[in-house]
């Protein structure tokens, strides 16, 4: 279904963490982070959350594409960090930009969530139900990792990026995109576990019968332990799945749509590592500089990767009305998507 993507915008914490910054901080050098990912700096939240970010995102991507938030049909949020189990974050965008006649929720695809957004509105568009549609991925990451653990600490940064995205007759969308769970365990994070008063007793008529049940529930909030969880990675697992899985993506979706690499003016992907996009841009036989980059000063974003990239170079004034674009991304689930586009 043609499409077009006619506003973006994105917001990062105010705060910059540098490599030589988390040497102090814990074992690690700049040398390190910089040669196995191409990392060198990232945002780090402070006191901005997944939800203000995002809505600063929404407001200038609203601003920018130059409609009323009244006519945005949905909201679509690409998230693993909100603030909130609930209401999502989708939901919390509706509200602070009056968004009134949008219909709003998250979604739970990692780093994958920008493509999986673009693939739902898409859908929706397709069907008739949406003409206007608010895509944003916005993570808070730094709450999610351990930051007793280099391997994974090093790699993350916080931000949120926004595209409105218009039903249009001269654009094009196409997208693919896959899930494979068989290998989740490649990148993992719990969320809060069961702990009710009923897990920690059998719950038996005879425990119950004795008076145990309601004084172990009075002091239920004096031992429970703090169990959250946080991300953990085999990274080399995830690299390997990703210098698989992406050039094959982007090549499906140039083929289904009938156009050639060379055609395309920029691949935006998943701000994971320099390598992985070093690798993808050799498997598709593409010069590296058609592969624009901010990890080195933000990290991985995760589901907000893709579009705050695109909207630093949106910003600076790279892309011109009828661009042919990739965006690809890919992650925890593991899931990942590609599309292809014009601008
Ligand atoms: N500083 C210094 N040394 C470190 C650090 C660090 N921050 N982290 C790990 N090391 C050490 C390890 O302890 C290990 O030491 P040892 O050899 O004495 O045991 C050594 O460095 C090598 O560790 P590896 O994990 O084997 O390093 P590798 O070369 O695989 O690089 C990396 C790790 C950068 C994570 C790489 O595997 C990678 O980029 N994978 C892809 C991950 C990715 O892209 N994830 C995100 C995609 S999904 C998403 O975005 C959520």
């Amino acid at each position: 279904m043609p499409a077009r993507i006619i506003g973006t915008g994105s917001a990062l914490p105010e705060l910059v963490v540098t490599n030589k910054e988390l040497e102090r901080i814990m074992d690690t050098t700049d040398e390190w982070i910089t040669s196995r990912t191409g990392i060198r700096k990232r945002h780090i939240a402070v006191r901005e959350t997944t939800t203000s970010m995002a809505v600063k995102a929404a407001e200038i991507a609203v601003k920018k594409a130059g409609i009323e938030p009244e006519e945005i049909d949905l909201i679509l949020v690409g998230t693993v960090s909100g603030d909130k189990c609930f209401p999502s974050t989708a939901c919390e965008i509706q509200a602070s930009l009056r968004a009134v006649d949008a219909v709003a929720f998250d979604i739970n695809a990692a780093c994958a969530g920008f493509l999986f957004g673009l693939t739902i509105a898409d859908t929706y568009f397709q069907s008739g139900k949406a003409k206007t549609a608010l895509v944003v991925g916005a993570e808070t990451l730094s709450k999610m990792v351990d930051w007793k653990d280099r391997s994974t600490c090093v790699l993350f940064g916080d931000g949120a990026g926004a595209a409105v995205v218009r039903k249009e007759e001269n654009g094009i969308l196409h997208i693919v995109q896959g899930s494979d769970g068989g290998c989740g365990n490649a990148l993992t994070c719990d969320n809060r576990p069961v702990e009710s008063p009923f897990v920690r007793k059998p719950f038996t008529k005879e425990f119950f019968a004795g008076g145990a049940f309601e004084k172990e529930s009075q002091s239920h909030g004096q031992f429970v332990e703090e169990a959250y969880d946080y991300l953990k990675m085999d990274g080399q697992a995830v690299f390997r799945f990703a210098v698989r899985t992406v050039p094959k993506a982007i090549g499906q979706v140039l083929d289904e749509a009938g156009i050639l690499p060379d055609d395309i003016k920029y691949f935006f992907l998943h701000q994971a590592n320099i390598r992985i996009i070093e690798a993808v841009a050799k498997k598709l036989a593409q010069p590296i500089e058609k592969f624009p980059t901010n990890l080195q000063k933000c990290g991985n974003i995760s589901a907000a990767s893709v579009p705050i990239l695109l909207d630093h170079v949106n910003q600076e004034e790279k892309l011109k009305k009828g661009d042919k674009i990739v965006l690809a991304g890919f992650g925890a689930g593991l899931t990942w998507g590609a599309a292809v586009l014009t601008w």
